[in-house]
């Protein structure tokens, strides 16, 4: 169920919400069987016994922690609905990324109730990645489920090992303490961001030193404590999970007091820098410009401009920056933007996808990551 009516109706239809390779497959087997869609949010909550919470978590835009810690009203506004819609017990499992101990305060809302009602809230965080979402949940490589140590908590946790037992083999079901299960989760991330971190900065010395950080990487990737896997430079790290959830684990270490600890996690925003700088910053996207908006609406009148076609975006500009890995980036008609484009022109590949050689022949001052630029002058 989701409050979102559009969604709900996108999700019977061959026309999912979501793109996941494989997805469209799962729905189709066990729509209308045992997979039901609903807006009827009171009465799907009343006949649950287990309610799996995945409403989103983004990051706040107001307020006290705004531009770090994650917005929290979608959640708390679910557990006061499960409060009013339930007439039984539930277990109430949180999927949502959130910070360590929100449990405590859902479990505040939930046995509020005057109902004589008990929740019994797990965590059960999610760990599948974007564009592999289906093979991770068929082949996890863990399901992480943290419950209170008591007869209850115990006993729901044991409701919860019993379905994902149905496919995962048991010794990869782990169970721990709630507040663990919670921190897990970000420290996940945080640990998979500084990989990608970790790879970044070897790339500065690489374009110091005119060695090559895909050589570099593939050298330490095939080291079997290290692993290939999350070690390609890059600017930054994509996606948006990683961004809100080190913002979220950063902001926790801030309320603790643990300042170096923050700073140590805390991440570096391309676009606001570039504004701090006095650019103007032409941002394109074929799918995410309604986020880039949201996300830069504070910037300073006239300093960002929003444009979806690329071509249009590069016109009179000083210098292209690449920071997403779309297919489209690949095969642009670079010449054309060449010209169009003030000089001397710069283009810096920040996920290193393009053909620099031949970028280079056009015209440009290429600067890929990790590697040495080729330049004209
Ligand atoms: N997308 C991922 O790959 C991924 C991976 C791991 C964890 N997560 C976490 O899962 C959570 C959800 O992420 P998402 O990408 O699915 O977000 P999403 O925004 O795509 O989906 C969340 C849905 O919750 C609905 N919703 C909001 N409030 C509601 C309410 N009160 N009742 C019913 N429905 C409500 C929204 O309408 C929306 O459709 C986040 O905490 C995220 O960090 C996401």
């Amino acid at each position: 169920m989701d409050v979102n009516g559009e969604r709900i109706q996108a999700w019977q239809t061959d026309s999912l919400p979501i793109y996941e390779p494989g997805l469209l497959e799962v729905v189709k087997q066990a729509r209308g069987r045992n997979l039901f869609f609903s807006t009827d949010i009171a009465a799907a909550i009343d006949r649950a016994e287990v309610i799996f919470v995945s409403v989103n978590t983004p990051t706040k835009t107001f307020g006290e922690g705004a531009g770090k810690a994650p917005d929290l009203q979608y959640w708390e506004k679910t557990a006061r609905t499960i409060v009013e819609a339930s007439r039984g017990n539930k277990i109430v499992v949180e999927k949502s990324t959130l910070p360590v101990r929100t449990a405590h305060a859902m479990e505040r809302i939930l046995n509020s109730n005057r109902k004589g009602l008990r929740f019994e809230v797990l965590s059960n965080p999610e760990f599948l990645s974007e564009g592999t979402a289906i093979r991770d949940l068929e082949h996890p490589d863990r399901v992480l489920i943290g419950s209170h140590e008591t007869p209850d908590g115990v006993a729901a946790r044991d409701v919860l090992i019993e379905i994902y037992a149905h496919w995962v083999p048991r010794e990869q079901i782990v169970t721990s303490d709630i507040w663990s299960a919670e921190l897990s989760k970000l420290a996940s991330n945080a640990f998979l961001a500084q990989r990608i971190s970790s790879i970044n900065s070897i790339s500065a010395l690489c374009e110091r030193t005119a060695a090559d950080v895909v050589e570099v990487t593939r050298a330490i990737g095939l080291d079997g404590r290290i692993g290939k896997r999350f070690l390609e430079a890059s600017v930054g790290f994509g996606g948006s999970c990683f961004k809100k959830d080190i913002l979220s684990l950063v902001y926790i270490c801030e309320s603790y007091g643990l300042d170096e600890v923050a700073r140590y996690w805390a991440a570096l925003l391309v676009a606001r820098k570039l504004i701090e700088e006095r650019a103007v910053v032409v941002v394109t996207d074929p799918k995410a410009l309604a986020n880039a908006r949201a996300d830069l609406r504070d910037a300073p009148e006239g300093r960002v401009v929003f444009e979806k076609d690329p071509y249009l975006a590069a016109r009179g500009s000083h210098a292209l920056a690449v920071l997403t890995e779309w297919d489209l980036y690949r095969s642009l008609d670079y010449r054309a933007m060449f010209d169009s484009m003030e000089k001397p022109a710069f283009v810096f590949d920040g996920r290193n996808i393009l053909d620099h050689e031949a970028l280079h022949a056009i015209g440009f001052n290429v600067f890929p990551i990790g590697k040495p630029p080729l330049k004209h002058f």
